[in-house]
């Protein structure tokens, strides 16, 4: 925060009148397509009893249903700001009874950065609506070891019975009411003790991972009755990690005979054979795994055979994935969990272990036997142009601990990884003639975390920056693009923006991969082709960018080497050359000596953070700026503001086209207005119409980005932090729209102290929060950081950011590289 200090400070304290509850407009909300995953799919499970019903789940955007064309339907839209947690799925159970019934465990982290307990959420309509039921501690969907499970399993016996294994040391749970209430299993006493890195401050990694899995053995029952015998798997290392109990779970034991050197990831029952198959990783996951095995262990008989499908300098991995083919016993497939280099491996046997073939082996080197045809129509960006460099060309992929057989349909197979979900429709020429078909078929799933969305007047509608997988042109809303951004490809786009009198000229910055190139790129031609911007420094990344009005000038708020601006591509500079405005705590600032002084303008009320500024293009002195005390409003360079009367918070704002023709531009908000939803207003800010829906609640609002389009009224795109992008359409009517404020009310005004001066006025300090330049009338958004971090769905780049205080991605660091401590905040994969 900037170290600014006023001398006086006029704040007009007002009483907000009440606020009615705002009109809705209907709008119609779909996803902008990219074409399938853009994150880790941690957990995919077939009903065993309904054919074709499948379910896969994802650690930062919700759940999804199978459709009989091999698409996906998302079954968490509604979740909305108060309830962002739910989009962290932890765990997944579809009833094998009642096969209308499904269940997730969800919450997004058990450290800090979730305050909130986790629930299981119930539904008896395949997934359609929710109820749900709170638990006393919290889950972890985004945390360590949540590819392994599942963690919550219901007795296929007596289907009201349901046992859900926690983190954090909490233990067994069981419910007998079909998931309503939930209690503890005293008697298992044995809650795992690994932890993945026991001085991680954050306690992200320093979390007991606890319980990994729950398995019904249903042949030793009746139905109608509880289910005797049930298998426990823990997250222990070097001490027993595998548990049985015979009589429902009254008493418990470790399992004789078992090797508890590595993690049980996966316990998977093969009924008609009587086994149980179980992998093991020397890691939680789901980035590491540098060793492990494969068991079957023979319930009749308790003997454990190591059937582990390679051994010696082959084995270099862990193994996550295992699949049973239900119609074939015998046929089994076991996954690495993460083989970085070449590529990804699946193994399978039609022995019950005893022989294995692989997906692919080495030929003359560097040639490998691929025993597949691979197909990314569906998601062409992860293709040969796949922009993810820490992944490199990579066919099979990487984090593959979920991986399934149709219970129905011995050919069809779903597999996920740290990027998306791949499978095929002729599993069995694996036998024949080994060589299968592996197709993305994540089609409809859409797990990206969105970092920026700009809608430039002319050319392409809409161009995004996103997390792990680079960004995109939409030259079409509906269609998968071709490719994402590349030459220079980064692994993340922090931010990107147009020029507006040049709108085809666009400015992209990177998070850090020093391995390809500076992290700034233009382009002249709406993205299509883009050059590196030669006068940034190396090592010099992320944070914000805007492009001036000419496309000439970049001003580029970085992450930890302050604020920086370029003209003609010549060396970024300290700022220095225009005027800018800032925003810090209740303050707006205007400096018009390039950056050196600023002054005090007009106040932001009750504000302590200022989220963002934006300007109207077409209106000099034109700006809004949202905070956490509210929406505010200048229309002379910041001198005075007008809070909107009725907002008590705003986050991402935008400026659309107008409902006519000379009209102010409609302004589009996610604010609080009575709650927290997103508004549009078309008359300045006066009346405002909700326009998200109950279906429609697009997660944690301070996490989101929003563009409107200057092209068409109405539309406005939201990136959300897990569920892609949206776009809405004007549907209905508009509403009789709300006035925010009873019409008597005096809107709050705070007037310029022009008596005010800084005491730090020379120094270099910048408003950290917000800055913007009204010369170059576009903003840099916000450095303030959004509740909700983003995916941590790959492992770190060469020399990318891996851990630091609140840092939420990821911490293991691409092959050759250790994540190594430089300071409190900032942790680098540097060469090991
Ligand atoms: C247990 O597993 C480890 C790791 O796979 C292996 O090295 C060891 O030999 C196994 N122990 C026994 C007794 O089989
Ligand atoms: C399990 O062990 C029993 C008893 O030795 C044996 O009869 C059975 O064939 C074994 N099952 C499998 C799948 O090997
Ligand atoms: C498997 O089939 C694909 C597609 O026909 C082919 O490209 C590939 O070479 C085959 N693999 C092997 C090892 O023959
Ligand atoms: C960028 O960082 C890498 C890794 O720390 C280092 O090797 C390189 O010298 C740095 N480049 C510059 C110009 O500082
Ligand atoms: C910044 O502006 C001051 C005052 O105009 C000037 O003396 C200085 O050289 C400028 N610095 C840069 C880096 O342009
Ligand atoms: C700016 O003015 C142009 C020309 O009148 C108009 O087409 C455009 O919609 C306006 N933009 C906004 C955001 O109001
Ligand atoms: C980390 O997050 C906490 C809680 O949001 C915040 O209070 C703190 O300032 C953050 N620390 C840094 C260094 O950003």
């Amino acid at each position: 925060m900037a170290k600014f200090q006023f001398l006086a400070a006029i704040i007009t304290t007002a009483v907000l009148p009440l606020v009615d509850a705002v009109s809705s407009q209907a709008y119609t909300w779909e996803n902008v397509k990219i074409g399938g995953g853009g994150g880790f799919i941690p957990g995919i499970v077939f009903n065993p009893t309904q054919k074709g019903l499948a379910f896969a789940r994802t650690d930062i955007g919700g759940a999804y249903k199978l459709n009989a064309d091999d698409s996906w339907t998302p079954l968490l839209d509604f979740v909305d700001n108060a309830r962002w947690n739910y989009w962290g799925v932890d765990a997944l159970a579809s009833d094998p009874v009642q096969p209308n019934r499904v269940y997730l465990a969800t919450g997004m982290y058990t450290n800090s950065w979730d305050p909130s307990d986790g629930q299981i959420l119930i539904s008896t309509d395949t997934g359609s609506t929710w109820t749900p039921s709170p638990l006393p501690f919290k889950i972890g969907g985004n945390m360590p070891g949540r590819g392994m499970g599942e963690r919550l399993a219901i007795d296929p016996n007596s289907n009201g019975i349901l046992f859900f294994g926690a983190r954090s040391g909490n233990g067994l749970w069981k419910s007998t009411n079909f998931g309503v209430t939930w209690t503890k299993v005293t008697s298992f006493t044995n809650a795992g003790t690994y932890v993945p890195d026991p001085t991680d401050t954050t306690g992200y990694n320093s979390d007991i991972i606890g319980i990994s899995w729950v398995t019904f053995d249903k042949t030793s029952g009746s139905s109608g009755s509880a289910t005797p015998r049930i298998f426990v798997g823990v997250a222990s290392m070097g001490s027993n990690n595998v548990f049985v109990t015979n009589d429902g779970g009254s008493t418990w034991s470790a399992v004789a005979g078992q090797n508890n050197t590595y993690i049980p990831h996966k316990g998977v029952l093969s009924p008609a054979e009587k086994s149980l198959y179980v992998s093991y990783s020397n890691g939680a996951g789901p980035y590491d795994g540098t060793d492990g095995s494969v068991y079957k262990y023979n319930i009749t008989s308790g003997v454990w055979t190591d059937i582990t499908p390679v051994s010696g300098s082959d084995l270099y991995f862990g193994f996550g994935g295992v699949a049973v083919d239900l119609q074939l016993p015998g046929t089994i497939m076991v996954a690495a969990l993460n083989s970085w280099w070449p590529d990804g491996q699946i193994f399978r046997s039609t022995d019950s272990g005893a022989t294995w073939s692989p997906l692919w082996a080495w030929g003359d080197y560097p040639t490998l036997n691929k025993y597949y045809s691979y197909s990314d129509s569906l998601a062409p960006y992860i293709g040969p142009d796949y922009t993810d460099t820490t992944a490199g060309d990579k066919q099979i992929g990487w984090m593959m601990e979920a991986l399934s057989i149709d219970p129905f349909d011995s050919n069809h197979w779903l597999y996920g990884t740290g990027a998306t979900l791949y499978g095929g429709h002729d599993l069995l020429k694996w036998d024949s003639m080994h060589n299968v078909s592996i197709a993305s078929l994540a089609d409809g799933i859409e797990e990206t975390s969105i970092q920026g969305l700009i809608s430039p007047p002319s050319g392409p509608s809409l161009l995004s920056a996103v997390g792990d997988i680079g960004g995109f042109v939409h030259t079409s809303l509906t269609v998968s693009p071709q490719t994402g951004f590349i030459n220079p490809t980064w692994a993340t786009t922090a931010d990107i923006d147009f020029a507006g009198n040049n709108p085809t000229n666009i400015v992209r910055i990177g998070t850090g991969d020093s391995s390809t190139g500076k992290q700034v790129a233009i382009s002249t031609n709406s993205g299509i082709t883009w050059n590196q911007d030669y006068g940034a420094a190396d090592n010099v990344t992320g944070g914000k960018v805007a492009f001036s009005a000419n496309g000439d000038t970049v001003l580029w708020q970085t992450n930890g080497n302050g604020p920086l601006v370029s003209q003609y591509t010549n060396a970024f500079t300290a700022l220095n050359n225009s005027i800018f405005y800032g925003a810090a705590g209740s303050s707006f600032y205007l400096s018009t000596d390039g950056g050196k002084t600023f002054a005090p303008q007009g106040s932001l009320g009750a504000s302590t953070s200022p989220v963002k500024v934006v300007v109207n293009l077409n209106v000099t002195g034109d700006v809004w700026v949202s905070t956490d005390a509210g929406l505010f409003h200048s229309t002379n360079l910041g001198s005075t503001f007008t809070a909107v009367p009725g907002i008590t918070q705003a986050w991402a704002i935008a400026l659309g086209a107008p409902i006519s023709a000379g009209k102010y531009p409609s302004v589009f908000a996610a604010a609080n207005i009575g709650s927290v939803g997103y508004f549009r207003s078309d008359d300045g800010g006066v009346n405002w119409v909700q326009i998200n829906d109950v279906a429609h609640g697009f997660g944690s609002a301070s996490s989101n980005v929003l563009t409107a389009d200057p092209r068409i009224y109405g539309r406005v795109y939201i990136g959300t932090n897990g569920r892609g992008i949206f776009f809405g359409d004007v549907a209905g009517a508009a509403p009789s729209p709300t006035t925010t404020a009873t019409s008597t009310a005096a809107p709050t005004t705070t007037g310029k102290t022009t008596t005010t001066t800084t005491t730090a006025s020379t120094t270099t300090t910048k408003p950290t929060s917000t800055t913007t330049s009204s010369t170059t009338v576009k903003s840099i958004s916000s450095t303030t950081s959004s509740s909700a971090p983003t995916s941590t769905g790959a492992t770190v780049a060469a020399y990318a950011q891996c851990g630091g205080t609140n840092w939420t991605g990821g911490t293991v660091c691409v092959s050759g590289f250790t994540c190594t401590f430089s300071n409190p905040y900032y942790s680098q994969c540097v060469p090991s």
